[in-house]
């Protein structure tokens, strides 16, 4: 059967999906283990989050057809006509995977969060107390430096997510368009026929060993940082 005798194309491979939807719990557990003062999960979580990121940058070069950053990154044109898509009344083109915008997005996204724990590594708590693994490295100064983009970050990072979301819901409800279900369960309703169009290409997810095994890379390159920091 062809992926469109299904109901729909295969878009997002179970590896994207669980690093989309582990990030966004572990964000939640980020900010609330800050908001409570828990800085030794806030570390280990901030760990996690650095690995999922890890993973998903190399996903991005060696993953699925659809997560691959040389697939969804396109020109100023590609974007422009997406916006006046946007802006014109009707639904979207068919899209099998990120649009122009949206891929510039995700770059956006994974720019700040991997700030958020570059200098969350360095960074040292108000009283001195707590310090990330590399903040012993730099000087007092730095890390207090460190501290205060990590502050200022966290506000960066309100704003992407709150325009993320934003731009999720404008998709669903001004262009009657769903990305949350493929998010969840992979799978986009679209109107090609079988053997038509990009879904008679095949679904492009490569074997989950794979994922397994560029996890595994990304854990233990944090769990080095961590150990000979
Ligand atoms: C902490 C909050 C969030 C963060 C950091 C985040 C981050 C991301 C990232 C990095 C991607 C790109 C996926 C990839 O190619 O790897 C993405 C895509 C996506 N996210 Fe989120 N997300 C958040 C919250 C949400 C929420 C609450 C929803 C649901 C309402 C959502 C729905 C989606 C959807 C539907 C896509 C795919 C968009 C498309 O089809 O191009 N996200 N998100
Ligand atoms: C994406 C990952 C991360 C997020 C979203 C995040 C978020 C936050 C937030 C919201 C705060 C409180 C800021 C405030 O009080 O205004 C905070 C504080 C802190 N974070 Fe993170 N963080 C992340 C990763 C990390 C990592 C990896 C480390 C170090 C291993 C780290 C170390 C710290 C430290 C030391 C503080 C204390 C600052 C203080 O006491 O003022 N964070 N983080």
């Amino acid at each position: 059967m062809t992926p469109a005798g299904k109901g729909g194309v295969p878009v997002w491979d179970l590896p994207i999906r669980l690093f989309h939807w582990l990030l966004v719990a572990d964000l939640a557990g980020l900010w609330w283990t800050a908001a409570h003062d828990n800085l030794a999960l806030h570390f280990k979580l901030g760990y996690a989050a650095l690995a999922l990121l890890l993973f998903r940058l190399f996903w991005g070069v060696m993953g699925s057809d659809q997560a691959r950053f040389a697939r969804f990154l396109k020109g100023p044109a590609a974007v422009l006509s997406h916006l006046r898509h946007m802006a014109s009344p009707g639904p979207l083109p068919p899209q099998r995977g990120h649009n122009a915008l949206g891929g510039w997005a995700v770059v956006v996204l994974l720019l700040v969060l991997l700030a958020q724990v570059g200098t969350g590594l360095f960074a040292v708590d108000d009283d001195g107390m707590e310090e990330g693994p590399l903040a012993h490295r730099v000087g007092a100064s730095a890390a207090k430096l460190a501290r205060r983009l990590h502050h200022a970050n966290f506000s960066l990072i309100q704003i992407v997510v709150a325009v993320h979301v934003a731009a999720v819901l404008f998709y669903l409800v001004v262009k009657r368009e769903n990305l949350v279900r493929p998010m969840v369960t992979g799978w986009k309703r679209l109107t090609f026929l079988p053997g038509e169009g990009e879904a008679g290409v095949g679904h492009g997810w490569v074997p989950l060993w794979r994922a397994g095994l560029l996890a595994a890379v990304a854990a233990g390159l944090v769990a080095g940082l961590v150990v000979f920091a």
